[in-house]
């Protein structure tokens, strides 16, 4: 059972928050807490059947369930209910409260758990009486020495009216560990197995380790449904089956996505130090990581200038690690609407838990985080208490999910968020040498063999200092598009097949090249600001904030810096002058 919920029942603490998917594991658990030392019950202790029930009236806890569509209900009632023909009594929500308010003396612990009352409890007008009257009950509770009565709402949705803050506990009810999820699918496979005769169709225990990785983060319901489904559908668990299944999951929402990539590695020009360091960590996740109880590595926050790859070495990293990509849009958290925000994040949370293992890729993090510096003006306190969530979440989350960020302006991101990143990688402008690797995926990319076409990548990166891999990108398309005009007006009034191959040469490019103005140029001071809050680290030669993603050769070490030293303080000449200078080489 949960620790914090035992131990909120155990010092009888009067009111109680439960978020939980799983509400008959949760009432379970709970009523097998108190009967657990009585002689009669089942050997699992699984509270609801005869046994349990009977070992619950010896008990000394009296339990009442309520919820909307059967009123006030007995604990035994509630088990029967749909066997039994059950008169609702105290069917609406105030009436209930009223109820549970009056005191009616009994030598038994009580306790009161609310299902799914949540729209009750929506920090609105309407709803004013029922806070209250909980509030009410709250304090009587806690006041009361002559008995013993505590109350748990229990719901799926939180929903924390602020008036109610101060007297309510909040306990999040994780979800399944991997032993219950084992114990669920051989219970499962078990009683498949007993309903067929021929030894061939039984299905072996020996799951593949990636199934019951897979599982992870699904509830027991979800668990037993995917289990039934794949032995239905390929007579065995199939990792793939539970991989669909939890997309799935991902279409109830609007906050998250999935993306689909092809990329990898190949795909990304330069920036080895990032490639390396993840490298390593690939597979720290697979259950033979964890077993050997390698540290986890919880995220990685790439900042830099745009254009320069983050989001795209990102794509490449999950199809690197072979685990899905969940992108998370950061501005469809925030809603003006009290309470919904922290709501938002707290259901984009659990479905990632649901999704894991996977990549959490949250793409230019301060868009939705900006602002909190000054949030106790502008929205009172609301994207203060999203960020605080989410370090919570990431300090405390122990499913294998890796978060990747990316940033493109430091100074609007909270510091207390970017220290929480494991590291942190500048994602600079690409050095000659990896845009000589950027010019040649980019021909690649657009299906010009530069071997055959007598294209030299390394001249064309000698010629595009100060660009970024988009601008490179751009260049080559433009050239393209350039080569092809070209042809068109040569072949003015000839057959029109002379145009489907187009011969695109390197002095396409360059022309190209040579009228391209860096973005460089059009955003001096977020790229001064960028390196100055990066540092240098002389003796570690590397940055003191961030590790510089590009390597950059010894010569062009120094190189770099009169670049960008340059371009920050005189610009209009030095481009001019660079200019002409890459059009001499
Ligand atoms: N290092 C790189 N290697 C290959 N392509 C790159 C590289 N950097 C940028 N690009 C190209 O530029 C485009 C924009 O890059 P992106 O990752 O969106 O930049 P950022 O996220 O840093 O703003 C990419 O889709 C890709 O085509
Ligand atoms: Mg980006």
């Amino acid at each position: 059972m949960n620790k914090e919920l035992a131990l909120a029942i155990d010092v009888v603490r009067p009111l109680v928050y439960v978020v939980g998917e799983e509400e008959y594991k949760i009432v379970s658990d709970i009523v097998s807490k108190f009967i657990k030392d009585i002689d009669k019950k089942c050997d699992t202790n699984c509270g609801r059947c005869t046994e349990c029930l009977k070992a619950v009236e010896k008990s000394d806890i009296e339990i009442f369930i309520y919820k909307t569509t059967a009123g006030l209900m007995s604990y035994k009632e509630w088990v029967m209910e749909f066997e039994k023909d059950i008169k609702p009594k105290f069917q609406l929500f105030q009436e209930t409260l009223s109820e549970i308010a009056k005191v009616t003396p009994t030598n038994k612990r009580t306790l009161y758990i609310l299902l799914d009352v949540d729209t009750y409890l929506q920090d609105t007008s309407s709803n004013i009486n029922y806070i209250r009257k909980l509030k009410d009950i709250a304090l009587n509770f806690y006041h009361d020495q002559n008995n013993i009565r505590s109350l748990i709402v229990l719901s799926s949705e939180l929903a924390v009216p602020r008036k109610l803050q101060r007297y309510e506990e909040v306990i999040f009810y994780s979800l399944p560990t991997s032993e219950e999820i084992a114990q669920k699918v051989n219970q499962i496979v078990d009683d498949y197995n007993s309903s067929v005769s021929s030894a061939s169709k039984k299905i072996s225990k020996e799951y593949d380790p990636s199934v019951m990785l897979g599982l992870k983060g699904l509830t027991l319901f979800e668990t037993e449904q995917i289990t039934l489904t794949s032995i239905k559908r390929h007579k065995k668990l199939c990792a793939d089956e539970i991989k669909a299944f939890k997309k799935s999951i991902l279409r109830k929402t609007n906050l998250l996505e999935i993306v689909e990539t092809d990329l990898s590695f190949e795909d990304v020009g330069g920036m080895e130090p990032v490639k390396d360091w993840l490298s390593k960590r690939e597979g720290v996740w697979t259950e033979e990581g964890i077993k050997a109880e390698i540290p986890q590595t919880k995220g990685l926050l790439l900042l830099g200038i745009t254009g320069c790859g983050k989001s795209h070495l990102s794509k490449a990293m999950a199809r690197q690690w072979g685990l899905p990509l969940i992108s998370l849009n950061m501005s469809r958290v925030f809603s003006p609407r009290v309470g919904e925000s922290e709501a938002n994040f707290l259901k984009a949370t659990k479905t990632i838990e649901s999704l894991s293992p996977c990549i959490l890729f949250i793409d230019e993090i301060e868009k939705g985080f900006a602002g909190s510096q000054s949030s106790t003006f502008s929205d009172a306190g609301t994207t203060a208490r999203v960020i605080g969530n989410f370090l919570t979440w990431y300090q405390d989350n122990e499913l294998p999910i890796f978060i990747i960020a990316t940033c493109n302006s430091i100074q609007y991101l909270p510091p207390e968020l970017v220290s929480r990143f494991d590291e942190k990688f500048f994602v600079n402008i690409p050095s000659t040498r990896e845009r000589a690797a950027i010019f040649d995926i980019c021909l690649k990319r657009y299906k010009r063999d530069w071997r055959k076409l007598n294209i030299s990548p390394t001249q064309l990166a000698d010629k595009s200092a100060l660009l970024t891999g988009r601008e490179i990108d751009q260049v080559v398309k433009a050239s393209i598009v350039e080569a092809f005009y070209e042809q068109r007006v040569k072949n003015k009034g000839k057959d029109k097949k002379d145009l489907t191959t187009v011969d695109l040469r390197q002095d396409h490019i360059e022309k190209v090249l040579f009228n391209k103005v860096p973005i460089l140029k059009t955003m001096e001071d977020d790229i001064k600001y960028l390196v100055q809050w990066v540092g240098w680290d002389e003796d570690k030669k590397d940055g003191i904030r961030a590790n510089y993603a590009n390597r950059r050769e010894e010569d062009e070490k120094d190189d770099i810096n009169k670049l960008l030293n340059d371009v920050l303080s005189s610009k209009e000449d030095y481009i001019k002058g660079w200019h002409n200078k890459g059009s001499k080489k």
